[in-house]
């Protein structure tokens, strides 16, 4: 079993996995903390884990006999909220005298469609290659996933993240933050149409990175010019339509750099993770893609595998532990705030 811990943004969360199988994994939002903020405060982030990360620690220690290595996310993300789970795996690792594995966020984002609960369910074998579809509030990125712990990034934003898209659209209509899940609500009363046609930009460029502040702005000042922002998009009984075309705007370019991407590679198996994967009409548009190519998608099997978890940590850790890929002086292991896969 593997003890893994993940600080990486704004949720605190440790986990305790056998194999591909989840025993236990808890996790502490700090949602509510930033949410007043409009974004996540990274000196607040760091506080709430240091509060937190014993609390969110204790219940997996009750399988510390059981345990053969700790595993901690060292990036990408907030270096000062990284580091409050390096040095917790650290300390626990020392003390209980367990091997340490460093894991990339990212990675973990790959493995969570291949998570499995207590039972052991879903079974999905691996059937390498995969594409990989990371969106996130922090990352939007397309990957080759081609054999354990061997990617190949081949597109990413140059700008915004998608999450991070739909949180800046969702702030500037006053629906708060986070707002994908919000947006994905008022989308859906109206059938998720697109009514405005707001720009998709680099979604005709061949290479395949996405591009999100450039709607981001059009948005703004479309809002704008229609004296439409906060409080008064609120009121305004077009706001259902607009954020179903801004999602749609988001999610249009998401869908065609997949198939560029498809069409590129000739791989039709899609495996999916992130944030913004928890929405149900994203999930549409690529399974309805990925019949097309007469392929087939996977998303995280658990609502909470979608978001951060330090369940998907564990999971990598596993092959990690499997290949000896171990820190081998644990005093060197740092955190990387810009880590790349
Ligand atoms: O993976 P995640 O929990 O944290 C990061 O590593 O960033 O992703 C958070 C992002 C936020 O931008 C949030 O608005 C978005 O995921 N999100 C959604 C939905 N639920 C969360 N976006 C679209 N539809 C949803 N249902
Ligand atoms: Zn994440």
């Amino acid at each position: 079993m593997i003890l893994a811990i993940d600080t990486s943004c704004d949720e605190t969360s440790a986990a305790v996995t056998d194999k591909r199988r989840v025993i236990l994994n808890t996790i502490y939002s700090q949602v509510l903390i930033h949410k007043k903020w409009g974004g996540v405060v990274p000196s607040l982030a760091r506080r709430a884990h240091m509060e937190r990360i014993d609390l969110v620690v204790q219940p997996a220690l009750e399988y510390i006999n059981k345990i053969e290595a700790i595993a901690v996310t060292y990036g990408p993300g907030l270096a000062i909220a990284l580091e409050v789970g390096i040095l917790k795996a650290k300390e626990l690792s020392k003390k209980y005298h367990k091997r340490l594995i460093a894991v990339g966020h990212m990675e973990g984002h790959i493995y969570s469609s291949f998570v499995q609960n207590r039972k052991g369910n879903p079974k999905r074998d691996f059937k390498f290659p995969y594409l990989a579809l990371l969106v996130s509030g922090g990352h939007t990125e397309l990957v080759i996933f081609k054999n354990h712990l061997q990617y190949e990034i081949v597109g990413r934003t140059v700008d915004d993240a998608a999450g991070e898209a739909l949180d800046k659209a969702a702030k500037m209509l006053g629906l708060g933050y986070p707002g994908g899940a919000v947006i994905e609500r008022m989308a859906n009363e109206v059938d998720n149409r697109d009514f405005h046609n707001f720009p998709r930009p680099m979604i005709r460029s061949k290479n395949l990175d996405f591009s999100f502040s450039g709607l981001k702005t059009a948005f703004y000042y479309y809002l704008k010019e229609k004296n439409l922002t906060g409080e008064k998009a609120v009121v305004n009984t077009n706001i259902k339509e607009l954020a179903s075309s801004y999602q749609a705007a988001v999610f249009d370019t998401l869908i065609k750099k997949t198939e560029m991407a498809i069409q590129k590679t000739g791989i039709t198996q899609l495996a999916t993770g992130g944030g913004v994967i928890a929405n149900q009409y994203l999930r549409k548009k690529l399974r309805q893609l990925m019949n097309k190519y007469d392929g087939n998608v996977i998303f995280p099997p658990y609502k909470y595998l979608n978001g951060d978890n330090a369940a998907m940590i564990g999971v990598v850790a596993d092959y990690k532990l499997k290949n000896n890929i171990v820190v081998s002086d644990i005093g060197t292991l740092d955190r990387q705030p810009r880590l790349s896969l």
